[in-house]
């Protein structure tokens, strides 16, 4: 009954990539089998860009089957769709009256989004991080395991709680982030000086964890590296550090291991074998994807059940948030 409380969240716009899966959901994978987990495809997230709906009505459940494909078992952890949930909608709304608006100006996420969507800086871009904090505050959530992008706005989750705590009395577990230390940060395999991002328009930069094994081994064999001939973990190789990192993280071995053994290889071969360990890691997750993205009544009756199990842990704590700040109770 002690256990500790994870939870985390993916937008279901682009793919899932690697990325998403080394920095991120492997490691919610491994979370299932230790702590009470609560897993989101957050759909409102996604919102604050323009979305087609047809497109994001089919990645929100294709996300759906994605996560349940790498292994997250609806009956070791709550899988549920965010917007199955009215709760996080309340909270935000409440968090809201205590968030300051310089300190979600300052979030880095928010001024990159808005640079990149002059036309459309909404308010929801703005109060992005406010609705992250709702999901992770309204299930008492002590580990939040993301990628090192996600920092910033775990910070403010982290505030807010502490805030409301203050002028109230404990009513928020705290959360912690949960950043691995390796593989927190995939980079792009056209740029590798910046993250791997589902959004890129270059196809090349990404893996997506579906992709066919000939697509993966050619977008490998095109990845950026550098003109020397040795393949070292360095300042200054970004594109072979990268390749470094994914392969440690889908084959098991350490970096250093991989360096040392592929050192005078070449970097033809080098990435022959990162490609095969990558293919090898990521095929049988693209066969389950195949079965579960065929069976539609399934994977709504597995989110359906989730949205239950999450919303009566959402709803308790907000009958005690509205308790504190004066609401008079339904
Ligand atoms: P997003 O793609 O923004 O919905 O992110 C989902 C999760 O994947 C978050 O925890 C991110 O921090 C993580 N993530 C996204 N891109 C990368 C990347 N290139 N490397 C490592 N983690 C990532
Ligand atoms: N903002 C996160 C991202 O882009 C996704 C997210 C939404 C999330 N709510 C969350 C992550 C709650 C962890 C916990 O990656």
């Amino acid at each position: 009954m002690n256990k500790k409380t994870v939870y985390s969240g993916i937008q279901p716009t682009g793919c899932l990539t690697l990325g998403n899966y080394i920095g991120a959901v492997s490691n919610w994978l491994k979370m299932q089998e230790e702590y009470n987990c609560i897993y989101s495809v957050v759909d409102l997230h996604a919102l604050t860009v323009r979305q087609e709906p047809a497109e994001l009505r089919k990645n929100i459940l294709s996300f759906f089957a994605l996560l349940m494909a790498v292994g997250l078992d609806p009956q070791k952890c709550i899988l549920y769709i965010q917007s199955h949930v009215p709760e996080h909608c309340e909270l935000t709304w409440i968090l809201n009256c205590y968030t300051y608006i310089g300190e979600a100006g300052r979030m880095t996420q928010f001024k990159e989004k808005s640079q990149r969507h002059k036309n459309n800086i909404n308010m929801g871009l703005m109060d992005y991080p406010v609705l992250m904090a709702a999901d992770i505050l309204l299930y008492q959530t002590h580990l939040v395991p993301v990628g090192a992008d996600q920092k910033q706005h775990l910070e403010l989750s982290r505030d807010l709680a502490e805030r409301f705590n203050n002028i109230y009395s404990p009513t928020f577990v705290v959360p912690e982030p949960y950043i691995p230390k390796q593989g927190a940060k995939i980079c792009s395999l056209t740029d590798p000086a910046s993250k791997m991002s589902k959004s890129d328009e270059d196809k090349n930069a990404t893996i997506s964890i579906i992709d066919p094994p000939e697509l993966i081994m050619s977008k490998i064999k095109k990845a950026v590296t550098d003109s020397e001939k040795i393949v070292e973990y360095r300042e200054g190789k970004d594109g072979i550090n990268n390749l470094l990192t994914i392969f440690s993280a889908v084959s098991g071995r350490t970096i250093e291991e991989l360096a040392s053994e592929y050192r005078d290889k070449g970097y033809a071969k080098f990435k022959n074998d990162v490609g095969e360990a990558v293919v090898e890691c990521l095929c049988p997750i693209r066969q389950r994807y195949q079965e579960l993205i065929a069976d539609k009544n399934y994977l709504l009756s597995v989110a359906r059940e989730g949205a239950e199990k999450a919303s009566r842990i959402a709803r308790k704590t907000l009958r005690k948030v509205h308790r504190k700040i004066g609401l008079v109770e339904r």
